[in-house]
């Protein structure tokens, strides 16, 4: 169920009804609720005309697509070799206890969705935290509720959670 069908309305209606469009509609859905509910791409292929298995199709071919309910702010903990030696496991169970959800999981409250990743491609770092499009290096556990913290309450702009060069 769509808690605002107006507002995925108006996001297919500003496409028009290109199909080519597609990708480009279902960024901004996904932008919109942090995932793609199952009713937005039924109304997707109804207004624009595309099958709706051309629509699934897509939806679920890319990985920065969701058909369950993420969470406002994405965590992914690095575990890769770099991140793992020096305690990623660690501090994926210490956000899932901070946050109470498992990895792969998303907070009752549609805030947090925790993920582990392999390597981001900043090793000198390890361990890494990405949270959103930030950068989180040589994060401790004991660092971790107060870089939540940042997230839960909006205010992101500390210097020590700018994103960080590799
Ligand atoms: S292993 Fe984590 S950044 Fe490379």
């Amino acid at each position: 169920m769509i808690s605002n069908p107006g507002k995925i309305s108006s996001i297919i209606e500003s496409f028009g009804a290109a199909g080519g469009s597609l990708i480009s509609m279902l960024q901004e859905i996904q932008a919109e609720y942090h995932y793609l509910p199952r009713d937005a791409l039924v109304l997707i292929a109804e207004r624009t005309g595309l099958p709706l298995s051309q629509v699934f199709s897509t939806a679920t071919f890319y990985n920065a697509f969701s058909l369950t309910p993420r969470g406002k702010h994405l965590i992914s903990v690095c575990l890769g070799t770099a991140c793992h030696v020096r305690g990623g496991p660690k501090i994926t169970d210490k956000i899932g206890r901070e946050l109470n959800v498992e990895a792969g999981a998303t907070t009752d409250d549609l805030q947090f969705t925790l993920e582990t990743v392999r390597c981001v491609g900043c090793c000198a770092l390890a361990p890494v935290v990405r949270i959103d499009e930030d950068t989180h290096g040589h994060v401790t556990q004991k660092k971790v509720p107060a870089i939540l913290k940042k997230y839960a309450r909006g205010d992101k702009q500390d210097e020590d959670t700018k994103p960080q060069e590799s």
